[in-house]
């Protein structure tokens, strides 16, 4: 070979190694399934603040997860929701509300990052957000590059404005986008269950909405968007075959702490979103809770429920009408079993565990089998054990109270 052509050789073999560490980092790595194994746990500013965000509260709301035990517990994400952009420039590049964020998000991203957790931010498929302000329709790619360039660690993606775009496709094209950005970011589709998304969403997001919005109550439906807990609960049975580590069902954030329930009722909220392997972004103002709400979301058990590396997700599995028993199959062969008071009257469970034939979905389910085994019977809101496997289960349920247990198999 001549010498001129050796070096043609070298500068080709060499572009193409360059090009191959682009493209490694771009990937960063890391499967874009393993960045959620886990369901998500963060912060989001709409259920509480909707449109009133801005960088200083934002701020403080970071270091109000670090203070109160909430990032201890395990929420990572802070995530500012609608509102934050007012348009584009020249160039096309979204521009956001420099009244609201003076310091740009890339300062903001890296506020939180310096805390330990991390960011995330929303946009839509459609032309515009669900309150008017500028989507990121035809902007896909390049809204993506920006947020890596900020240090988006999150994108949730909402279905306003559509304009008749095929749900699937829309929301693939936004998932290439990110998968090319240059930076690991988790995706949220938010199109509120309404093309099925548990049957095309695993691989294109990480979690995908089942429901219009949630509401700061138990028991109600109010229109569009108005769902109460036993509402969207409704609708999550039948799901769990579509959830499993790396892309999740997500029946929408919590209420907790926003004020519209009692302390029992939130408890029960908290304890069905960990029996469904929900994505737990708390909706409140973390700044000013108080005990009894810090105590439910960050009751480390019942979050050991939710993030159980198993990642199955709890299904209902008997029905009474008032009174349902929901079951999760845990890994190292446990349980854990929600009993669910639908009604505002109390009701005295005696659940004999054997008579139930729970054994049934027990064996495919990582071993879990009650006529083999003796467990122990913990309640994870007084936690302490209140018996054996052997024993029945006896307790006054109150009014739209839940009963969480986890069944344990060894000391
Ligand atoms: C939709 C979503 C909500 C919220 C608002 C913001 O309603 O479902 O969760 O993001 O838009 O406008």
């Amino acid at each position: 070979m001549k010498p001129k052509s050796n070096i043609r050789l070298s500068i080709i073999v060499f572009l193409f190694f360059i090009g191959l560490i682009i493209r490694l980092d771009c990937s960063i790595g890391q499967s874009f399934e393993s960045l959620s194994p886990t369901p998500p746990m963060g912060w989001n500013s709409w259920n509480k603040f909707g449109c009133n965000v801005n960088e200083a509260m934002i701020k403080e709301m970071a270091d109000a997860m670090v203070n109160s035990g909430m990032k201890d517990a395990g929420y990572e994400y802070i995530v500012i929701d609608d509102c934050w952009q007012t348009g584009r420039d020249s160039d096309g590049n979204i521009i956001p509300d420099p009244e609201r964020f003076p310091s740009g998000m890339k300062a903001l991203a890296d506020y939180i990052h310096s805390k330990g957790l991390k960011f995330g931010l929303y946009s839509c498929a459609g032309s515009k957000t669900c309150q008017g302000r500028p989507g990121s329709r035809g902007y896909q790619f390049q809204d993506a590059r920006q947020y890596a360039a900020w240090g988006v660690d999150y994108l949730k993606y909402d279905w306003c404005y559509d304009e008749g775009q095929d749900a699937k496709a829309a929301y693939k094209t936004m998932s290439d986008a990110l998968k090319e950005c240059g930076r690991p970011i988790v995706f949220s589709i938010c199109e509120w269950g309404d093309n099925k998304p548990w049957k095309w969403g695993k691989g294109i997001g990480h979690l995908w909405r089942t429901t219009a919005d949630i509401r700061d109550c138990f028991d109600c439906s109010i229109n569009w968007g108005g769902l109460g807990v036993l509402q969207i609960l409704d609708k999550q049975a039948g799901l769990e075959e579509h959830a499993g580590p790396g892309h999740w069902n997500d029946p929408d954030m919590l209420e907790i702490g926003n004020g519209g329930q009692t302390i029992t009722e939130y408890k029960t909220h908290f304890s069905l979103w960990c029996m469904l392997a929900a994505p737990l972004m708390a909706g409140n103002d973390l700044r000013k809770m108080d005990d009894s709400i810090r105590m439910i979301l960050t009751n480390k058990e019942a979050i050991a429920i939710n993030q159980d590396k198993l990642g199955m997700q709890g299904f209902k599995f008997i029905d009474y009408g008032d009174l349902e028993i929901w079951v999760k199959a845990l890994s190292d062969g446990d349980a854990a079993f929600c009993f669910l008071n639908r009604s505002s009257q109390p009701v005295d469970l005696d659940f004999n565990w054997k008579k139930m034939g729970i054994h049934h979905f027990s064996v495919a389910q990582n071993g879990f089998n009650l006529w083999k085994n003796e467990y122990h019977v913990k309640d994870l809101w007084n936690n302490d054990f209140t018996g054996t496997s052997k024993e029945n289960l006896k307790h006054r349920l109150a009014g739209h109270e839940a009963l969480l247990v986890r069944l344990s198999n060894g000391e």
